[in-house]
């Protein structure tokens, strides 16, 4: 599974002709700051496809990046951006929840990215059991595997498969580039 190429298409904050095109999306969403888009630049093998930062809610639009001329990638804002002003996390959180509850927009695959080190929060199960309750096909990214520490690593994953129930769960870190033969081989199927 390779990718031979990766461009970015365009921003979109609501409906638009592009999500109807036909081609198949893969997105990616998580809280603000699990490394979404850093996880996308991993997959590409390029540090700047999306745009990263250590400051939560960073993207601020559905992003769309289009793969190997057939596929969508698309990242989405993380949800739980403390630090943002009430109305944008608001409308944040409104346009992540339209494009996957509201509108009909199919998702080929849903990556749900969790942060490995702190494992899975109160609002990664709520976004988990939405995304359940509306039949997605969901994969779960723990990201940041690097930061665990080795003695702990093994009952820390005890602890994630615990709480994410039945759903494929990959050990992932964008940083090391560990875990991403194993998402193209699920998501470029
Ligand atoms: P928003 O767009 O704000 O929701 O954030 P995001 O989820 O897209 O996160 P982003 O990719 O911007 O990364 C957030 C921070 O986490 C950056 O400082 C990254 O360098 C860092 N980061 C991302 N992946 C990893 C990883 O695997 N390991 C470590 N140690 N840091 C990471
Ligand atoms: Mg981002």
């Amino acid at each position: 599974m390779k990718i031979e190429s990766a461009k970015f298409i365009k921003g979109v904050l609501g409906s638009d002709n592009i999500l109807e095109d036909g081609i198949p999306q893969v997105a990616f969403i998580g809280r603000s700051n699990v490394g979404k888009s850093s996880v996308i630049n991993s997959l590409v093998n390029r540090n700047d496809l999306a745009r990263t930062s250590s400051f939560p809610g960073r993207t601020q639009q559905i992003n769309l990046f289009l793969i190997n001329n057939s596929l969508y990638f698309v990242d989405l804002p993380g949800y739980g951006y403390a630090k943002l002003p009430g109305e944008l996390k608001d409308s944040l959180r409104a346009m992540v929840n339209w494009y996957f509850f509201v509108s009909n927009y199919q998702q080929k695959k849903v990556v749900l990215i969790i942060d490995a080190s702190v494992g899975p929060t109160g609002d990664d199960l709520d976004i988990l059991h939405n995304l359940e309750d509306y039949k997605k096909d969901i994969i779960v990214v723990a990201n940041k595997t690097d930061k665990i520490k080795q003695t702990e690593y093994e009952e820390q994953f005890k602890t994630i498969k615990k709480l994410i129930g039945a759903h494929k769960i990959i050990p992932y870190s964008a940083k090391k580039k560990i875990g991403v033969e194993e998402l193209l081989g699920e998501i470029l199927l």
